[in-house]
């Protein structure tokens, strides 16, 4: 038997892939990664149901079966049933994917509100903790992978980040902690740090004025590949690290940001 015939496939056949932030640009590029990689996905909204049908039309569209349905990761009962939901209705959840976070404006830690930095961290640390709870059993049964989007700023600070590099940092250590305990059930956990991109939360940013063409220029200037990325070259390191290929990988953070952090 040759080594592609042995070659594991990057997903299970059974269960599905879940997406929190479905509904935005990131979530968006990464459900139909997953869903080329031969996954049926479930993906929540928050607000724009819009945007989330958007998504699954096109996963449809991709000849997967989708499950759509209203997450408010702040509130931990209504994350778990989105989780045992899934996992019913498709038979099982091997791959958690956390994509989702509010918009955060960017302010100097002296300019920033502490009713700011609550309501963040509620939204984006505690939210992703809640999925990463509603998530393990079914990963255990199913032996699957959870990644979670950071931000490089956990290693390089740019100023008036605050409020995306302290709940990312949380973050990065509730991957850290899955992976060291769920590994003895075959669990993996990874993140991946994502630079500026000119995809999902980037239209805010400029139609609000936290990002103008100054901001812009110095962030294309401060990567080594000197320019912005794009919401599909984050979505393919999030895949690889959720698949089979990556079954030796687990508690990393995988910087996609150009060469910015280094
Ligand atoms: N874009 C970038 O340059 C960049 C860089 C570094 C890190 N990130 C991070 O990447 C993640 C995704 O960002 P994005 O650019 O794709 O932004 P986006 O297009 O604004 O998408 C954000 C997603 O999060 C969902 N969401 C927000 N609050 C939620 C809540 N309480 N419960 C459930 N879902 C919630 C939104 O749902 P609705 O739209 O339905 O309300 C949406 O699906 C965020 O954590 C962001 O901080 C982005």
């Amino acid at each position: 038997m040759s080594a592609a015939d042995e070659r594991l496939p990057d997903f299970p056949s059974g269960g599905c892939a879940v997406v929190i932030g479905g509904s935005g640009g990131i979530g968006r590029a990464i459900a139909l990664q997953l869903a080329e990689h031969g996954c049926d996905i479930a993906l929540n909204y928050f607000s724009n149901v819009t945007g989330a049908e958007e998504t699954a039309a096109r996963v449809r569209r991709a000849g997967h079966e989708v499950h759509v349905g209203q997450v408010d990761l702040r509130d931990e009962a209504m994350v778990k049933s989105f989780l045992d939901e899934a996992a019913q209705h498709f038979g099982g959840v091997h791959t958690t994917v956390y994509a989702a976070g509010p918009y955060i404006p960017m302010r100097f830690v002296s300019q920033q509100p502490a009713a700011t930095f609550r309501d963040v961290m509620e939204h984006d640390a505690f939210g992703c903790y809640h999925l990463a709870q509603a998530s393990l059993p079914h990963l255990r049964t199913a032996k699957g992978s959870f990644t979670a989007i950071v931000t490089p700023a956990i290693r390089r600070y740019a100023t008036r980040d605050v409020l995306s590099a302290a709940p990312k940092a949380a973050i990065e250590q509730i991957v850290k902690a899955i992976a060291a305990e769920e590994g003895r059930f075959g669990v993996r956990a990874n993140a991946v740090g994502v630079g500026v991109i000119t995809d999902g939360l980037y239209h805010a940013l400029v139609d609000r004025g936290d990002f103008d063409e100054r901001f812009l220029e110095a962030s294309r200037q401060a990567k080594a590949l000197k320019r912005l990325g794009t919401a599909e070259e984050v979505a393919e390191g999030v895949v690889f690290l959720a698949s089979a290929r990556a079954r030796w990988i687990t508690g990393q953070t995988l910087m996609v940001d150009g060469g910015y952090a280094l």
